[in-house]
């Protein structure tokens, strides 16, 4: 029950920790408290997910989020960070038109104080992976369900469910090694063609929905904690909180001593010195006394 011991996780620790045969542990966060609360668990990783645009903004899937409101996520988180390794996630069209673009958007992130950033696909974007590697940032690509391509995917559907879907994954897979990828995230995969893919590779290799042999598992807090305010629940979630019943419970005791006149009571309440108190009484008291007068003339 290790995790990465003492000072900032580097790329170089979680190589070492797969060398030990230990297994990364990986959230997500998008706010200050989070990552707060994660680094006091002594969490390895965190990603700055772009799924904050269905845990935090209430969107429907990953696709309406841009820089801006990701770079405020990963600028509440970095400020929170002095153990974990921080993944930046590129959004949808940070990346995708240009070298160019992929090389200052992942920067941004960089700036903000993340130690690697994340793109979705394979072959297809891996010279966009080498020109930000080129551009001394680290990359992690991301693989099987990529949600960045809900059409061509036809939906969140579990990917490398054949022999030919997993060599496609592994295909991919060694395009982004080769374009000098550290890792490779596999979300929604089968366990066996996780294991498949992860035995053709050096990189380090990360799972979602990806089963156990793989050498770090990613969940989304909001799901592990009970708060995503969504419909969708994946097979692969295991809650360990139900945060989300608390918050509204507290909500609805909070209400109903408002309405029923107990909050806020004495404890709640500054007080003054006695002959103050008693000085500003007397003072209400005669206004209350004048405006009877004034209503009774
Ligand atoms: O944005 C995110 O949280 C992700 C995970 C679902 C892999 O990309």
């Amino acid at each position: 029950m290790t995790a990465v011991s003492s000072g900032k996780v580097t790329i170089a620790a979680l190589k070492a920790l797969k060398a030990r045969g230990e297994k990364a542990v990986f959230v997500t966060a998008y706010d200050y408290p989070t990552a707060v609360f994660a680094e006091r668990a002594c969490i390895d990783m965190i990603l700055v997910g772009d799924s904050a645009a269905m845990t935090m903004m209430g969107m429907p899937n990953t696709l309406g989020i841009g820089m801006e409101e990701m770079c405020v996520f990963a600028r509440s988180v970095c400020r929170a960070i002095s153990h974990a390794f921080v993944v930046g996630d590129l959004p949808f069209l940070s990346y995708q038109s240009s070298d160019e673009a992929a090389v200052l958007n992942a920067g941004r992130f960089v700036q903000l104080g993340c130690d690697a950033v994340k793109c979705e696909g394979g072959a297809r974007v891996a010279r966009r992976v080498r020109a930000m590697v080129n551009a001394g940032i680290s990359v992690m690509g991301h693989l099987g369900l990529t949600p960045q391509s809900l059409g061509p995917l036809s939906g969140y559907r579990v990917q490398g469910k054949s022999r030919f879907a997993a060599d496609e994954i592994v295909e991919d897979a060694r395009a982004l090694e080769e374009a000098g990828a550290f890792a490779i995230l596999l979300e929604a995969i089968p366990a066996e063609t996780a294991a498949y893919v992860r035995e053709h590779l050096d990189v380090l290799v990360y799972g979602i929905g990806a089963g156990p042999q793989v050498d770090g598992q990613l969940v989304i807090s909001h799901d592990i904690l009970g708060t995503f305010a969504g419909e969708i629940a994946p097979r692969f979630v295991r809650p360990y909180a139900r945060i989300g019943t608390d918050i509204e419970a507290a909500f609805r005791a909070y209400a109903d001593d408002v309405r029923a006149g107990r909050f806020p009571g004495p404890q709640e309440c500054y007080s003054l010195d006695p002959a103050d108190e008693a000085e500003i009484h007397e003072a209400r008291a005669r206004l209350c006394r004048g405006r009877s007068a004034e209503r009774a003339s």
